[in-house]
């Protein structure tokens, strides 16, 4: 075992620990593929949380653009992303009862789903 998949399993089992599912692999019906490496330390939203929804989200759910295209959800600001972020959540790992999302491509790299969970675990700090 490389010590990337170490890092990836333990990862993994801190999500089951939350989720008491697994949803990383589970959902992608993955198992952690070798070398499998992905930065959870100090997450935060103006540090990486928005840049993820600037460049997979945002032309939909923007200031200018939400009232047309996205049926008015709004995920600007800190205080529209955590108000969404169970329903972001399930919509980005095509979770039942979720409209899946980015809407119209493809999910969202594994990395950045289990980053967005890892925040969400950590209290969702803004900066
Ligand atoms: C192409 C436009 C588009 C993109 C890109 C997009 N969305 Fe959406 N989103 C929509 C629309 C439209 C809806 C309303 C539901 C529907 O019609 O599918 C929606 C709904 C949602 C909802 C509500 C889901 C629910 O079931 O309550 C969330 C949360 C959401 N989007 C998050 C995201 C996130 C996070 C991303 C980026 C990873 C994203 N969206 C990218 C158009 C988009």
């Amino acid at each position: 075992m490389t010590k990337q998949t170490i890092l990836g399993l333990t990862a993994c089992l801190l999500i089951l620990a939350l989720f008491s599912s697994c949803n990383y692999y589970k959902d992608d019906k993955l198992n952690p593929p070798d070398g499998f490496s992905c930065d959870t330390t100090g997450i935060t939203f103006n540090g990486k949380i928005l840049t993820i929804l600037s460049e997979n989200c945002l032309i939909c759910h923007s200031d200018v653009a939400a009232i047309d295209n996205a049926s008015g959800i709004y995920l600007v600001t800190y205080a529209d992303v955590k108000s969404r972020a169970a329903a972001i959540l399930g919509a980005v790992n095509h979770t039942g009862g979720y409209f899946p999302m980015p809407k119209g491509a493809p999910k969202l790299d594994p990395c950045l789903r289990l980053q967005f969970a890892i925040w969400i675990r950590n209290g969702m700090p803004e900066q």
